[in-house]
C-alpha cells in the first residue's frame, strides 16, 4: 500500500517536471492543443513569466508611541489588475488584493482598527498570533456593517511570518478568495542579530489559485467536499510572475493563502534552505529539494541566487499541480549583485523546554451528513457555537493525535497556542498548522500559553472550517 502510494507520488512528480520544462511550448502552441487541461488553460486569458512579481505595500501606521503603533484599515471593496489589462472586484482591505503588510516589532504593540465598509458581516484574524481571546477574531465575533473594532496584538511571540484575514463563521471560504488576506511580519532583535536576508532581499510570497470569468472576475465555485481548486496560481496577485533576483541570497516567506490547494515547492534545479516555519525560526537550518505547503502554512526559506549564472531562468514548479498549476513563478538572475551582507547560521534558534503533556485526545477527521446537508466533522462533531468541547489548564501541554480515515487533506490549525509535532518525526520548530492527509495520523503537542479564554481549532481547508470542521476549547486559569 505505502510503496504503491509512494510509487504513484513519484510518478506523479516526474509528469509535473516534464510538464514544467514545456511550459514555453505549451503556451505558444496551446490553440493547437485538445486536452481538457489546456483547453481551460487557454479559456484563461493569461500568460506565465509576463508580470513581474508585486510586493504588497506596507501599511503606515497613523501614529507610533509609547511602545505602540497604531494603524486604520477600512475593509471595503476595490479592485485589482491581476489578469493584464481586466479589473478583477474584490474585497479587501483598504479595497487591496493582497492586503498590506503590517510589519510588527516583539515588545510593541499593535493595534488595528478595522473597519466595516461591506454590506455583511466580517472580521479580522491574526494567523498564527497568541493574543488574548477578545482579540483574536473568533469566527462569531463579528463586526457589522458600518461598525469598526480595534484589535490588540501584544507581539510577545517570537519573529515570525504572520498573516490577517476574515473569519466570519459559514463564509471564511468566500471572504478570503475575494481578497481578505494580508502578511504580518513580526521581527524582533535576535533574529535581526543572526544576519539573514533583510530589507529587499526579504519578499513575502503569497500562493493562492485562482478561477476567472471572462470578463476577468473571479469565478468561485463552492464545492464541500474537496475545497476550491483554482486552474490558475496567483503569488502576490500576480498570474505566475517573474522575479527579477541579483545574484544573492534572498528570504522567500510563503505563505500559503489558497482556499485548499496544497503546493510542492520545487526550484528547477539546486536547492533552498528552510529557516523557519509558522511559529518562526527552526532550531536549525534544513536544506531542503522541495517543500510542501499546505493551505495556512508558512515556509520561510533562503535561495542563494549566486549558484546561478546571470541570464538563468529558474523556474519554481509546484510539484503538486499540473497543467496551468505546475508552475508557481519564475527567477530571472541579473548580472552584477555587488559582495553579500548576509548570511544563514546553522543554529538558528533554541526552542526552549515545553512540559510534558498532561492528557493524550484523538480526533478523527471525516464528512457525514447534517441536518441541512454534508457535514465535516471533527471526532464525530461539527461546530456548534454554544458548545465547549475541551477545555483544559493555562500552562499545561497535551498530546494530540488527528487520524485522517478521509480522502481529503485536513490542514488542521489551533488558534491562540502554538504546537511542536511529534509525528511525523522531522517536523521541526513550533507550528500552528499542520497537514493531515489522507490516511495518515498525526500527533502535535500543544503548549497552552499564554492567555486563557476560549479559542477554536479547525481543518484550514476554508470549505471544511465553513461547514462544521472546526471546535472550541476554553482554556482555564
Ligand atoms: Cu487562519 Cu482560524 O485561521
Ligand atoms: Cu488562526
Ligand atoms: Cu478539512
Amino acid at each position: 500500500m505505502n510503496d504503491l502510494l509512494s510509487r504513484r507520488d513519484v510518478m506523479q512528480r516526474m509528469a509535473s517536471v516534464a510538464l514544467v520544462c514545456s511550459f514555453g511550448a505549451v503556451k505558444t502552441t496551446r490553440r493547437d492543443t485538445t486536452s481538457a487541461a489546456m483547453r481551460a488553460q487557454a479559456a484563461a486569458p493569461f500568460e506565465p513569466f509576463r508580470a513581474d512579481l508585486p510586493i504588497p505595500p506596507e501599511l503606515v501606521p497613523t501614529s507610533r508611541r509609547r511602545g505602540r503603533d497604531t494603524f486604520e484599515l477600512a475593509i471595503r471593496k476595490g479592485t485589482a489588475e491581476i489578469l493584464p489589462g481586466f479589473e478583477t472586484p474584490v474585497y479587501g482591505y483598504d479595497g487591496l488584493y493582497p492586503g498590506p503588510t503590517i510589519r510588527a516589532r516583539k515588545g510593541r504593540e499593535t493595534v488595528v482598527r478595522q473597519s466595516n465598509q461591506l454590506g455583511f458581516d466580517v472580521n479580522v484574524h491574526l494567523h498564527g498570533g497568541t493574543v488574548p481571546a477578545k482579540h483574536d477574531g473568533h469566527p462569531m465575533d463579528l463586526i457589522k456593517p458600518g461598525d469598526a473594532f480595534t484589535y490588540r496584538y501584544p507581539n510577545h511571540q517570537d519573529a515570525a511570518t504572520l498573516w490577517y484575514h476574515d473569519h466570519a463563521h459559514g463564509h471564511t471560504a468566500r471572504s478570503i478568495h475575494y481578497g481578505m488576506a494580508a502578511f504580518y511580519l513580526l521581527e524582533d532583535e535576535r533574529e535581526e542579530e543572526l544576519d539573514l536576508p533583510r530589507g529587499e532581499y526579504d519578499i513575502p510570497l503569497m500562493l493562492q489559485d485562482r478561477a476567472f470569468a471572462e470578463d476577468g472576475s473571479f469565478k468561485y465555485e463552492q464545492n464541500i467536499d474537496v475545497g476550491f481548486l483554482g486552474d490558475t496560481i496567483v503569488v502576490n496577485g500576480a498570474v505566475v510572475p517573474r522575479m527579477r533576483v541579483k545574484r544573492r541570497r534572498y528570504r522567500l516567506r510563503f505563505l500559503n493563502a489558497s482556499n485548499a490547494r496544497e503546493y510542492g515547492l520545487k526550484l528547477a534545479r539546486g536547492s533552498m534552505t528552510q529557516i523557519a516555519t509558522d511559529g518562526g525560526l527552526l532550531p536549525r537550518a534544513v536544506k531542503r529539494e522541495q517543500v510542501d505547503v499546505a493551505p495556512a502554512e508558512r515556509i520561510d526559506v533562503v535561495v542563494d541566487f549566486s549558484q546561478y549564472r546571470a541570464g538563468d531562468e529558474i523556474v519554481l514548479a509546484n510539484t503538486l499541480g499540473e497543467g496551468s498549476t505546475a508552475a508557481v513563478m519564475r527567477f530571472d538572475v541579473e548580472r552584477g549583485g555587488g559582495a553579500e551582507e548576509f548570511r544563514v547560521p546553522k543554529r538558528l534558534r533554541r526552542l526552549g523546554p515545553i512540559p510534558p503533556p498532561a492528557v493524550d485526545r484523538g480526533f478523527d477527521l471525516s464528512l457525514g451528513t447534517g441536518a441541512s446537508g454534508p457535514q465535516w466533522r471533527i471526532d464525530g462533531r461539527s461546530f456548534d457555537m454554544e458548545r465547549v468541547d475541551l477545555r483544559t489548564r493555562l500552562g499545561t501541554s497535551e498530546r494530540w493525535t488527528f487520524t485522517n480515515p478521509s480522502n481529503r487533506l485536513h490542514p488542521m490549525h489551533l488558534h491562540g497556542f502554538h504546537f511542536r509535532v511529534l509525528e511525523p518525526k522531522g517536523v521541526r520548530g513550533w507550528k500552528d498548522t499542520i497537514a493531515v492527509r489522507p490516511g495518515e495520523t498525526v500527533t502535535v503537542q500543544p503548549w497552552f500559553v499564554p492567555y486563557a479564554g476560549r479559542f477554536v481549532f479547525h481543518c484550514h481547508a476554508l470549505e471544511h472550517g465553513d461547514f462544521g470542521m472546526m471546535l472550541q476549547m476554553e482554556v482555564e486559569r
